[in-house]
């Protein structure tokens, strides 16, 4: 089996639903259910063996230690982090405790275990960082997209963050060998995404009639990339990467983020009319960021030039499909809205946590 931290956030339930559904492999799912965390997101697996949940952090050494003897994963995958910038700004603090601390005791735990490995289990052994773009900085209009052998130039305590978890990752296979491998992605979008992020916040305000809060003028550019594009590249790096490499993950899909608004009002125009007229009439402008990056762009060629991997949606198709998401799964983004979705662990996951 793999061990996969923070798979109960966006992108890890994604992964774990995808994982699960392409290899069959068992994941051991360690997620600490932080205001990010969403068990409801796997709902689908609940009666599923190939799932094993334990509610914990990835600070907790002794904790680790017990997992990794008990279930021996061959890889881990590690997802779990403090992720919004905006929460980074008002609160830091979080973001230094388990992205920078909590993925030392990972890497800790982790070398530790796989020191004890049989020398062709050890070989085989992979750790799988997944980072972000925005450790690299921020883009002029005119810069080429971020590659590989980027300076790092974090601007935001959670951009910092990351680029010292990325940092001790190298570390740790420079210094002790351990087999690692990382990713840098741009902005991922799709189901089950928290709606504090810009894609899914907009969806859910417009059709609650709220305001669309804009930052500024609206013309940060982000790369956007399908969540499920996302989780087929890791699977491809992890399974065929080069030990100790880094391999930037985008869609190729830059737009300013009031284009993403207009986007996401245009459809719902056309999949919920609203009598009273285009969604667009909510648009708002509001203040910016402090030290909002203006760029981000990813060159992903290393990526598809060595391992073949493409994303399969364009930004058309991909956010029609999130769209038509949210529109079929009111549900969730109910339990969300209302915090219901924290008795989900109650209901149906306590008795298969370690206690
Ligand atoms: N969302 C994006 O667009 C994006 C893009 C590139 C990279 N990333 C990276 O991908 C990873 C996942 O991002 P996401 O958007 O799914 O984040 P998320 O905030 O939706 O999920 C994070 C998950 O980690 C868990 N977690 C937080 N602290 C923990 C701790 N101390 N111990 C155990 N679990 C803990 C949370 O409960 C949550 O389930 C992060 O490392 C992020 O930096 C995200």
């Amino acid at each position: 089996m793999i061990l996969v931290t923070g798979g109960a956030g966006f992108i890890g339930a994604n992964f774990v639903l995808d994982w699960i559904g392409a290899t069959g492999e068992p994941v051991l799912n360690l997620d600490a259910l932080t205001y990010a965390g969403n068990l409801e997101s796997l709902a689908s697996l609940a009666n599923d063996e190939r799932h094993v949940f334990v509610k914990g952090d990835i600070g907790d050494r002794p904790l680790l230690d017990r997992l990794l003897a008990e279930y021996r994963p061959r890889a881990v995958v590690h997802f779990a982090a403090e992720s919004h910038v905006d929460r980074s700004i008002h609160g830091p603090g979080a973001f230094v405790r388990t992205n920078v601390e909590g993925t030392f005791t990972l890497l800790e735990a982790t070398r530790a275990h796989w020191a004890t490995l049989p020398a062709q289990e050890k070989q085989s052994f992979r750790f799988h960082h997944v980072s972000t773009d925005e450790v690299y900085g921020s883009l002029g209009p005119g810069d080429p997209p971020f590659t590989e052998k980027n300076t790092y130039e974090p601007n935001s305590p959670y951009s910092a963050s990351k680029a010292a978890s990325d940092h001790l990752v190298r570390a740790w296979h420079h210094t002790y060998g351990l087999p690692v491998l990382t990713t840098n992605c741009s902005n991922n979008y799709g189901p089950y995404h928290f709606p504090e992020k810009l894609i899914p916040l907009m969806i859910v305000n417009a059709l609650a009639g709220k305001p669309l809060p804009v930052y500024g003028d609206g013309q940060q550019v982000r790369d956007w990339l399908y969540v499920k594009d996302h989780c087929a590249a890791i699977r491809e790096v992890l399974a065929r990467g080069k030990v100790g490499e880094t391999y930037n993950v985008g869609g190729w899909n830059e737009k300013p983020n009031i284009e993403i608004v207009k986007t996401i009002c245009r459809l719902l125009d056309e999949m919920r009319p609203d009598s009273a007229g285009s969604y667009a009439r909510f648009i708002t402008y509001v203040t910016d960021r402090p030290g909002h990056d203006r760029r981000y762009a990813i060159d992903a060629r290393k990526l598809e030039r060595e391992l073949g991997w493409k994303p399969a949606e364009t930004f058309e198709t991909g956010i029609r499909k999130t769209v038509r998401w949210y529109l079929d799964n009111a549900d969730w983004v109910a339990h969300v809205q209302s915090g219901a979705y924290r008795d989900w662990v109650a209901t149906n996951y306590t008795d298969r946590s370690a206690s």
